[in-house]
């Protein structure tokens, strides 16, 4: 089956070789078994399909590289608490936390996390995300991460779009453990079974005071490469830690939220391919004044992806192009940054840059249309985003 995109004002996309963004205007795009085949300033003839763009501008699907949306219920009274001055922190003293979220997800049956996890992802589709990673982690026992990372499987079957699994059972110590003899079972127990089930590709670890420390860390992101689960990282979120040093030396795809990341951090991840990802829409949420320094991570020559970390407790942000703005405006990176760091360096974190994050000949047609003259439009109509898009293609078909 052949389908073209006619009718297209310009398309943006990444030119990987002179590393700047790439702008072609009056061209037609072919698009054939699920991939773009050619991009093209004569018209194309012979197609099965025409889809009219109506003058849009055209951008890869956006990627969101770091999502936590496998959950039930919400935790609206804890923002309350914040806003009355508790902190994050504060609150996880109390019992609240991700803790929360592990009582209610532990309650849920497969089919309520089901229906639950469904609501919370399918707004990204509508907001241009056509890949999406998705972590469990409000399980943290063997039958409710296995639960979550299976009801991810059947969201991924059911839904348009990739969804990506990562397995996250080091997100916080339950209560019914040290943190010690919680790692072991992590190690022991849930990475063989998740591996030997293929119910994840990535596995994650929340490096941080209060939840996992490095060397605990080590020991699980080791553990997961042996079984083939590549490793990522949240580094460096609330407190200095050295945990971008750590996803350097494990060879992790991507070192996560690092509002709080120093020089040798910096220099651990310039010298590695591991994927710099900023989350600023979580420094938003929590109120916080310190964002993650994204010009500074550039000109070390990090490799800077933005992603949403869309979760209960402190960032509830869907809109990758919100992510843009909260970055450009408080992350210190330009508009072309900002969009290569939704596209195809997110791409690059999810190991997946030769299929997905430019639109070129050979990349999966993942595309969205946009109602705008320009990208910059895309992010100034913050709110918009229902009005914003016109048609969003994913794997050749639109939906
Ligand atoms: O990325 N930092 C760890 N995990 C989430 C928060 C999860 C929660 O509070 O439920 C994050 O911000
Ligand atoms: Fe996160």
């Amino acid at each position: 089956m052949k389908t073209k995109i006619t009718n297209i004002s310009k398309i943006y996309s990444w030119n990987t070789e002179l590393d700047i963004l790439d702008i072609k205007s009056n061209q037609e795009v072919l698009i054939e078994n699920n991939k773009i085949v050619k991009i093209t300033s004569k018209v194309i003839d012979d197609v099965d399909n025409t889809i009219d763009a109506e003058q849009s501008i055209l951008t890869p699907g956006f990627i969101d590289s770091h999502t936590h949306p496998i959950f039930i219920g919400n935790r609206a009274d804890e923002f309350k608490m914040r806003l009355e001055g508790k902190s994050y922190q504060d609150i996880k003293q109390e019992g609240g936390g991700i803790l929360s979220s592990i009582r209610a997800l532990r309650k849920a049956s497969f089919e309520q996390l089901y229906l639950s996890s469904l609501e919370n992802i399918n707004p990204f589709i509508k907001y241009g995300t056509t890949t999406l990673e998705a972590k469990s982690g409000y399980g943290l026992s063997l039958n409710d991460e296995i639960k979550s990372l299976k009801v991810i499987r059947k969201i991924n079957d059911d839904l348009d779009i990739d969804i990506i699994p990562t397995f996250l059972g080091a997100h916080a110590v339950p209560n019914e453990y040290s943190a010690d003899k919680y790692v072991d079972i992590i190690c022991n127990e849930m990475i063989p079974q998740i591996a030997e089930e293929k119910l994840a590709i990535f596995c994650d670890v929340f490096c941080e005071e209060g939840y996992f420390n490095i060397q605990q860390s080590r020991k699980i992101l080791n553990t997961a490469k042996s079984y083939s689960l590549v490793p990522r990282l949240h580094s460096d979120e609330f407190k200095y830690f050295g945990a971008s040093e750590l996803a350097s030396e494990v060879g992790a795809a991507s070192s996560d939220h690092l509002m709080m990341i120093n020089n040798n951090g910096i220099k651990a991840l310039s010298k590695s391919n591991t994927v710099a990802t900023l989350l600023p829409g979580t420094t938003f949420f929590l109120n916080k004044k310190t964002y993650a320094n994204g010009r500074k991570l550039i000109d070390n020559q990090c490799q800077v992806a933005l992603a949403s970390d869309f979760n209960p407790g402190t960032c509830t942000i869907r809109s990758l192009s919100n992510i843009m703005l909260l970055a450009v405006q408080n992350c210190g990176l330009t508009l072309d940054e900002a969009f290569l760091g939704v596209t195809y360096n997110a791409a690059k974190s999810l190991l997946k840059s030769d299929e997905i994050g430019l639109i070129e000949e050979g990349y999966n047609a993942d595309i969205v249309l946009w109602n705008t003259k320009s990208l910059n439009e895309i992010i100034y109509w913050y709110d918009s985003e229902y009005t914003k898009i016109n048609k969003i293609i994913k794997n050749g078909n639109l939906i």
